[in-house]
């Protein structure tokens, strides 16, 4: 089994063993793409949406958080563009009967293009040492620059024909590269159709007077119809951004990446209204922004890359990706779109009501220009999560496993282990637990011997456990031990506060912003 197969599976199983993620509805066989996230996984999730919070809304003095509900007017959608043209091109394998995304499969393919780039790059870097100038090797060697000129020719060809609505030709390609059936080797594809990702539903007592809804597929629109309220009774001026987590729904037609690819997820994004012609230099800024977001927390400069896009959505003038290195290869975690006033203008037009912004400097009416940043908090706790299960030899030939969450998006800040059953220690461990609770989420554990439930805590994620033994009686003082480097330290039952709030407050993580 290739090893990025072998550690997905890992992430899965650990995933559902401690508690972070179910199928939805596993008692019946569960249901495609939709999941449900268990007692850890709730406790990272909503760690992941405050730390996004705070850095968006509490750390700008102009932006605000609003929440919108999911439920919107029909015509929403028809302004938006999603009615007519919020669709992925679809493409069956009649052999198989499985459906694929068309333009997945053609950029899956182009992704294998450049990994045969790097490895070249790569080889070369090791053949030539110190003396390896790497810009110079990529600007001029003939096989980087075959793959690289394919890549993009592939690439800009696809571009273009789902622009233009070309999907016969999106077909041509397909058959032109000898895609198979990643799951059989099977070429013998349908041709390509639209299939829109909207689920609808129904609102309304009777069949006859019900109205036909949609599920939003993203939150933005929420913000958009709010722009004038929040500019309004916020005195907002521009540029400001008002930010929204919430959930989206996707009708997905391929579901097999676990939390990356769900038919109900969540959302966070930020909407930021600029003065038109301000739009690529505030871009330029959330892209850079929202990269030193992803950074603060550690995960490792090398696991991230930005994906400027070919094809943009039928609202952007720019768009790029903040790519990650998930365990199936570097896919799209975030991203950054400069959607002009094409949602301000188009809910003009569909309601009838101005949504433009009085310059007082310019001294005019104008509809502000958007620049978006979105991110999945699923495909966030994916990033983090596999990023941090790490399987590790210890010096003395033995295994474990640890999940090196950051500290500040662990669930359980640290578990308080009484060394024995008996003899007054669980009560001084509840003790020191009724003391740490009104500041952090922490957990009691007295099952097993201590070094089986320091292993338990190590796969839980929990930064530190504290054990209480038969001297803290008469010394007040604990153990504590550290998750990642597994030192462990003799200190007063008084300093724990201190020493557990330097590693997961948010405040020593947001200053590295
Ligand atoms: N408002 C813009 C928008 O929705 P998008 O690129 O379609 O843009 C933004 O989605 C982000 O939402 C993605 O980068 C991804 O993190 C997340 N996302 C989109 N579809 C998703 C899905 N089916 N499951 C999980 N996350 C998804």
């Amino acid at each position: 089994m290739a090893k990025s197969e072998d550690k997905f599976k890992k992430v899965l199983s650990h995933a559902k063993e401690y508690g972070y993620v179910f199928q939805s509805s596993e008692i019946y066989d569960g249901l495609g793409a939709v999941y449900d996230y268990g007692q850890n996984g709730a406790e990272l999730k909503k760690n992941i949406k405050e730390y996004w919070w705070k850095a968006m809304v509490q750390m700008h003095e102009n932006i605000v958080g609003i929440d919108t509900a999911i439920f919107m007017h029909p015509k929403v959608w028809k302004a938006s563009g999603h009615v007519d043209a919020f669709n992925d091109p679809l493409i069956d394998n009649k052999d198989s009967n499985k459906r694929y995304r068309a333009d997945v499969l053609i950029e899956d393919y182009a992704e294998k293009l450049n990994l045969k780039a790097q490895k070249e790059i790569k080889k070369a870097a090791k053949r030539f040492g110190d003396a390896f100038d790497q810009a110079e090797f990529e600007a001029t060697n003939p096989r980087v620059l075959k793959y690289k000129q394919q890549q993009k020719e592939i690439l800009e060809r696809m571009g273009s024909s789902l622009e233009k609505e070309d999907l016969e030709d999106v077909k041509i390609l397909i058959e032109e590269l000898g895609i198979a059936d990643p799951e059989t080797g099977s070429k013998n594809w349908t041709n390509v159709k639209q299939f829109n990702l909207m689920f609808g539903t129904k609102l309304g007592a009777s069949a006859e007077s019900a109205m036909d809804l949609y599920l939003r597929p993203e939150t933005a629109q929420g913000i958009f119809v709010n722009f004038l309220n929040v500019q309004k009774s916020g005195r907002m001026k521009i540029p400001f951004g008002i930010a929204q987590i919430g959930k989206a729904f996707r009708n997905e037609i391929v579901a097999r990446q676990f939390i990356f690819r769900m038919r109900e997820f969540e959302q966070m994004e930020m909407q930021y209204f600029v003065r038109p012609g301000d739009d690529m230099k505030y871009y330029e800024q959330w892209k850079e922004s929202r990269m030193k977001w992803h950074l603060s927390l550690g995960l490792g400069q090398d696991n991230y890359r930005f994906h400027d896009h070919d094809k943009l959505a039928h609202y952007a003038n720019a768009a790029a990706d903040i790519e990650f290195n998930f365990p199936f290869g570097f896919k799209e975690l975030e991203g950054i779109h400069s959607r002009t006033d094409f949602d301000l203008s188009q809910h003009e037009k569909f309601s009838g009501k101005k949504l433009q912004f009085f310059d007082p400097e310019l001294n005019k009416n104008y509809i502000p220009y958007v620049i978006e940043t979105s991110i999945g908090v699923d495909r966030m706790f994916l990033a983090v999560f596999s990023n941090s299960l790490i399987e590790e030899k210890l010096a003395d030939g033995s295994e474990r496993t640890v999940l090196k969450l950051p500290a500040v998006l662990a669930p359980y800040k640290a578990a308080i282990l009484p060394l024995v059953k008996k003899d007054g220690l669980p009560e001084v461990a509840r003790k020191i637990i009724n003391d740490l609770k009104f500041d952090f989420n922490v957990t009691y554990d007295e099952k097993d011997a201590i070094g089986r439930r320091y292993r338990r805590q190590d796969a839980n994620g929990t930064p530190f456990c504290i054990t209480v033994d038969h001297d803290t009686l008469t010394d007040n003082m604990v153990t504590i031990r550290h998750r990642d480097t597994m030192e462990q330290k003799r200190v007063a039952i008084g300093e724990l506060r201190n020493i557990i709030d330097s590693e997961v407050n948010v405040r020593n993580w947001l200053s590295k912003l």
